[in-house]
């Protein structure tokens, strides 16, 4: 057991390295597609992490016109038209209400790597969003969780539900 702990734990640093090492090497430039279609405007929270630069790319080649709230607008290497970065922290709630005004959607690729230390990113974070979605009646909310988030943990092997 204690093998497989360390095993695990060493997988995780090697993957986040890895992860944070691939966000930042090249600046993305994205031409623009005519998609025919209404614009819809996405706000995306964490789109300097490992799977928010991905959607973040994603919706700007699939015509979205994107916001990003990001802590650090250094660390989003992509240009686009249609990206507007603003700078604000999630655990700032007139942040994060300045960033849903006008959107019709939000995205949340909100995550941290503080494996052992107990935060308050997702839950306040997350309630900041909830919040400010409400009071500017933005109705469509994609979030990323872990696992065993709600009904998914009845999917959960024996193994992981203890671990
Ligand atoms: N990767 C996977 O395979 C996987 C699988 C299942 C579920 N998930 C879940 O999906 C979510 C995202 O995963 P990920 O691997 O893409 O995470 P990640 O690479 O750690 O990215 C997390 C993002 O959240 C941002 N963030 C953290 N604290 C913030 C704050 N206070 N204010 C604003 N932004 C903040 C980070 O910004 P900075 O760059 O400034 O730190 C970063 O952009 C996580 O909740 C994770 O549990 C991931």
């Amino acid at each position: 057991m204690t093998t497989f702990l360390l095993l695990l734990i060493v997988y995780a640093i090697a993957l986040a390295i890895g992860l944070a090492r691939r966000g930042l090497t090249s600046v993305t430039k994205i031409s623009v597609v005519p998609t025919g279609r209404p614009l819809t405007r996405i706000l995306i929270i964490g789109a300097t992490g490992g799977t928010g630069r991905q959607l973040l790319v994603r919706a700007l080649e699939q015509g979205y016109v994107v916001k990003a709230l990001v802590r650090d607008p250094g660390k989003l290497s992509v240009e686009h038209p249609h990206l507007t970065v603003v700078h604000g922290d999630v655990l700032d709630y007139s942040a994060v209400e300045k960033a849903v005004r006008g959107q019709d959607a939000v995205i949340s690729a909100l995550g941290h790597r503080r494996f052992f230390v107990l935060t308050r990113i997702l839950s306040e974070g997350t309630r900041n969003v909830l919040r400010a979605m409400e009071t500017y009646s933005v109705r469509r909310f994609v979030c990323e969780t872990s696992l065993g988030i709600g009904t998914a943990s009845a999917a959960w092997a024996f193994t992981t539900h203890y671990l």
